[in-house]
């Protein structure tokens, strides 16, 4: 069986005293033992969210491919694991469309990721105009196979699905058409992992809300979310929390 994950991804937001919302959240998350929870604030923040959140994943929105090296201003995987992240972000479509990250980059952070001990959410989605097309499956399938490491059994991988167009936009995709790309994510999973993909975790992400998780989370494979905007505050996450520990 596959647990429920719910991800919390801060983008460039919070500080200081939004930590207090982490110790709410991860109190929440002590009355739902049933799923789990994980909170990705920007890099600054990721050691005092840890001294914070009682246990609970703490995560990074990115990292670099390599070990070491001259990349100014990169943070590298080892170096997140070493100071407790337990989780990070790769390919996010900001990601993509902001830093024009490829899928074979994003493929080898996933795989960094791994071998550091991370788990790796590796986030893929179509835009508005590609779905329009008819094309949203066909893309989504690129991504994947261009973007999941080929030894992915070895790690622990999430994958996230987040159509572009619903994220940040208030829009959120139909239950029918995330359960048909949920499902054709788990066929591709499966086709290339066998039995291992079934049990990867495939995340719904882009404007979950309160008052739409607990129908997005009993859509077929949906085995989560990530949620960006409702997860700044424990008003609003706690309740996504507490729809995944209803399922
Ligand atoms: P949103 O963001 O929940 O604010 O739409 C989701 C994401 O980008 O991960």
């Amino acid at each position: 069986m596959r647990r429920k994950l719910v991800v919390g991804n801060w983008k460039m937001n919070g500080n200081l005293a939004a930590l207090a919302e982490v110790s709410a959240i991860a109190d929440a998350h002590r009355r739902a033992p049933g799923v789990d929870v994980a909170i990705c604030p920007p890099f600054t923040l990721i050691a005092p969210a840890i001294a914070r959140a009682q246990g609970m994943p703490i995560g990074a929105q990115d990292c670099h491919s390599k070990e070491c090296g001259a990349y100014t201003g990169n943070i590298c995987a080892p170096m997140l694991r070493e100071i407790g992240a337990r989780l990070v972000i790769v390919g996010h479509s900001e990601r993509r469309q902001f830093h024009h990250e490829t899928n074979e980059e994003v493929r080898a952070k996933a795989q960094a990721a791994v071998a550091a001990g991370l788990q790796a959410i590796i986030c893929v989605g179509e835009t508005e105009s590609e779905r329009e097309a008819g094309r949203a499956v066909a893309v989504v399938t690129e991504q994947l196979a261009g973007s999941v490491p080929d030894h992915a059994p070895d790690g622990d991988i999430v994958v996230a699905y987040e159509p572009i167009w619903a994220i940040g936009t208030g829009r959120t995709a139909t239950c029918e058409d995330v359960g048909e790309m949920h499902a054709a994510i788990r066929a591709h999973l499966k086709q290339r992992f066998g039995e291992w993909g079934a049990l990867v975790r495939i995340l719904y992400g882009g404007s979950v809300r309160p008052d739409n998780a607990a129908e997005l989370f009993a859509v077929g494979d949906v085995d989560g979310a990530l949620v960006g905007g409702c997860s700044l505050t424990a008003a609003q996450f706690v309740p996504i929390i507490e729809a995944a520990s209803r399922q």
